[in-house]
């Protein structure tokens, strides 16, 4: 992946609305922040605009970059409090430095810097942006329905990843788009780009939790299998008609189980389903771009956006 000097901008950008008359709120942000992160979602806005020539990023988007990059920062944030979890981007998570209550109010605060970021932004944004964050907030609820849920289905999984991770991915490719002029259909293709893309991604994110070490991950290995996590491994396992995945998902298992259980699963063709499902989806998002008229679009990029969709399946972050 070829970071884009835009992103050095739009970096500068969020750490300017990260200050607070509550010194907490800025304390958490600026911790998530430093934390580091892949910054996926503004390189794809970013990108998704230049595919339609915008080469300078305007004032404009690179706001709408820095605001859905407060939007998942937010989302980080309380999702360490849903999914308690100890760890993000290989270091203390800020639910567990900060606990539950600082936390939760930090990612309030950075919800609401967004706004003031998007919504300025013209009516068919605000409309994209929300419509994305009440997607991913249905996305994180119907999760944990579903984990309740020992017979979820592929179908429902795809419905959980649309909404909690490809909505942002979706907008990101939108607003891009949308900001650099392209027309209704052009957008509605970064739209669909930016959807399964992001799908492909939680999919890899999801065959990570397995098969690396809580130190590459940068959170702890085996979470989706600790939490019984409607994860596509722990779906494809059950629907593989495996005994021990019925007798796993059915009580409470010790961390020796879930390391037995995780060198069980790799004994399995789950892994190896689980990524060529991932791969169908990077190639959908691929072929959303290829159905684009070429000389509507900046083909350098174009290839960089595939690049992105390849860093996705090939990422080990
Ligand atoms: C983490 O997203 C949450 C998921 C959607 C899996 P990223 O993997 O993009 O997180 P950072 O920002 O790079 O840490
Ligand atoms: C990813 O949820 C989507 C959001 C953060 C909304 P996960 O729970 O699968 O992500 P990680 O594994 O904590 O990054
Ligand atoms: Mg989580
Ligand atoms: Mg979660």
């Amino acid at each position: 992946m070829r970071a884009s000097p835009s992103l050095i901008l739009v970096e500068e950008r969020i750490r300017s609305t990260l200050s607070s008359e509550a010194p907490v709120l800025q304390d958490v942000s600026n911790y998530l922040l430093e934390l580091g992160g892949k910054r996926v979602r503004p390189l794809l806005t970013v990108l998704s605009a230049k595919l339609f020539g915008m080469h300078e990023a305007s004032k404009e988007l690179l706001n709408a970059a820095a605001g859905i990059e407060l939007i998942h920062m937010a989302t980080l944030l309380h999702d360490d409090i849903i999914d308690e979890s100890p760890l993000r981007r290989s270091q203390e998570s800020a639910y567990s430095k900060y606990g539950t209550a600082k936390t939760l109010l930090a990612g309030d605060f950075l919800f609401a810097r967004a706004f003031g970021l998007c919504g300025v932004l013209d009516a068919e944004v605000v409309r994209a942006t929300e419509q994305a964050v009440v997607e991913l907030t249905e996305g994180e609820v119907l999760e944990g329905t579903l984990s309740e849920d020992t017979t979820s289905s592929l179908e429902s999984y795809l419905t959980v990843v649309s909404r909690k991770t490809a909505s942002l991915f979706a907008l990101s490719a939108f607003v891009g788009a949308h900001l650099a002029g392209a027309s209704s259909t052009q957008k509605k293709s970064l739209l669909s780009f930016g959807r399964d893309a992001g799908i492909a991604f939680q999919m890899i994110d999801d065959i990570l939790d397995i098969v690396s070490s809580s130190d590459l991950l940068g959170k702890p290995a085996g979470a989706d299998l600790r939490q019984k996590t409607p994860s596509l491994v722990n779906i494809l396992w059950l629907a593989s008609g495996d005994t021990r995945a019925k007798e796993f998902f059915a009580r409470d298992t010790s961390e020796e189980e879930i390391a037995d259980t995780i060198a069980h699963i790799k004994t399995t063709t789950v892994l190896e389903e689980s990524r060529a499902l991932a791969s169908e989806y990077a190639a959908k998002a691929r072929s959303h771009l290829n159905s684009i008229d070429e000389d509507a679009l900046d083909l350098e990029t174009r290839e960089n956006l595939f690049a992105l969709v390849n860093y996705t399946l090939t990422r080990c972050l």
